[in-house]
């Protein structure tokens, strides 16, 4: 059976969306010009976009969920899938092939034990792969949520994750 592009968020979640959305009616006047703003603003409360939120985002700003949905998906940032909480992005540009991202992916990939687009077991991780970060200078690349790490190696780039995993677990502050 085919996957749906979109996804509910889990019952689970709900309070969260009750919670998010609570807030979103203050920052916004529910305007259609606010689309994309409400929108990142789900992104970046939630990690994606589910489909409950495109549905009250439409309900909000009174545009058809078709316009939502399609504008949602008209744009590369959004995301219709559950992300881990930290994004793990090794670039596979050109510059970074060469001086061994591969080879960086191929050992996050066994330490995590996820290929890019999974999320860990734990829900701390997701490995994404991307094209070109513009950094190439910096060559191999990878990004950690929004911190760009540049020169790096395979051991640096597993002390790293180790690094998230001991903060996330709160073993040290
Ligand atoms: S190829 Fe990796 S930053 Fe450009």
């Amino acid at each position: 059976m085919e996957q749906a592009i979109y996804q509910e968020l889990p019952a689970e979640r709900m309070e969260e969306i009750e919670g998010l959305f609570a807030e979103i009616r203050k920052e916004f006047k529910g305007r259609a010009d606010e689309l994309i703003p409400m929108l990142q603003r789900v992104q970046r409360a939630l990690g994606f976009l589910p489909e409950q939120a495109l549905l009250e985002i439409a309900r909000l700003t009174r545009l058809s969920a078709a316009r939502v949905f399609g504008t949602a998906t008209f744009y590369a940032q959004f995301r219709f899938q559950p992300v881990g909480k930290n994004i793990i992005r090794v670039c596979r540009g050109t510059a970074c092939h060469v001086k061994g991202s591969n080879r960086i992916l191929e050992t996050i990939e066994e330490h995590l034990q996820v290929t890019p687009g999974q999320i860990t077991p734990d829900g701390l991780f997701t490995i994404e792969t991307v094209a070109c970060f513009g950094s190439c200078a910096l060559a191999p690349i990878m990004v950690v949520n929004d911190s760009v790490y540049g020169s790096l190696n395979r051991s640096r780039a597993l002390k790293l994750l180790d690094e998230i995993r001991v903060r996330e677990e709160g073993l040290f502050k």
